[in-house]
């Protein structure tokens, strides 16, 4: 499932991370890819301990944090801490599969996370550069996406996926990959249906007291079905 949240930052957000990420510490974006995507990544990354990053990332995850419908459709249990790319001069990131595990080595210890899901939270206006779609292979065909700035994509951690190269301006995102409490994307998709199903009843028939029942189901099976 590919889900697109509109409007994790605002245009005075954006317009600051732009102000902070034009003057850091960019490297090859090799420096953090495995052996076979190395072969296919060509970009800029910030390192992972770089300031900038950690504390853009940390206003990304803030930002998440206030949306119900993130919360919904991911239920994370572990965010790798977010990292920053950018691609100009047909700069690109062919195909390829992200690493299974990622290790976060942001706190005391090493943790792992393993990838259930992929986020690209654009940072570049779409008009001020050609190219730069995220193409994804999903279950129903191939998406290419290419949103707003400040609007997010989820997408499934086992996908295929590549960024084109970008032929004119530049392309800045952030991306991450998160651990989420239900490993099954059928039974994560599930749950994300039904929670859409009871605010919808929420609002229609407010008080209806089979809301209690079905609010009631959409608890005991994330029970039944979370991993903490
Ligand atoms: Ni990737």
């Amino acid at each position: 499932m590919l889900l697109q949240i509109p409007r994790v930052l605002d245009a005075a957000q954006i317009a600051a991370f732009r102000a902070r990420l034009s003057g850091a510490g960019w490297a090859d974006g090799k420096l953090t890819a495995g052996y076979q995507s190395a072969q296919a990544k060509h970009n800029q990354q910030l390192p992972e301990n770089d300031p900038v990053a950690r504390e853009l990332g940390g206003r990304v995850l803030d930002a998440l944090g206030r949306s119900p419908l993130f919360f919904s459709a991911a239920l994370p249990r572990r965010i790798y801490p977010p990292l920053f790319n950018r691609y100009a001069g047909g700069q690109s990131f062919g195909l390829h599969v992200d690493n299974a595990i990622r290790y976060d080595r942001s706190g005391p210890r090493s943790e792992p996370v393993r990838t259930d899901l992929s986020a690209t939270l654009f940072l570049s206006d779409p008009a001020d550069y050609d190219g730069g779609e995220l193409v994804i292979q999903d279950t129903y065909g191939t998406q290419r996406v290419k949103l707003a700035a400040g609007d997010l994509v989820l997408y499934p951690g086992n996908s295929l996926h590549e960024v084109t190269p970008v032929t004119r301006g530049e392309r800045t995102a952030c991306f991450f990959w998160m651990q989420s409490l239900v490993r099954d994307p059928g039974q994560r998709r599930e749950l994300f249906e039904l929670d859409r199903a009871i605010q919808a009843l929420t609002l229609a028939a407010p008080g209806h007291a089979a809301l209690v029942q079905l609010t009631g189901s959409y608890h005991n099976l994330l029970r039944r079905w979370a991993e903490c």
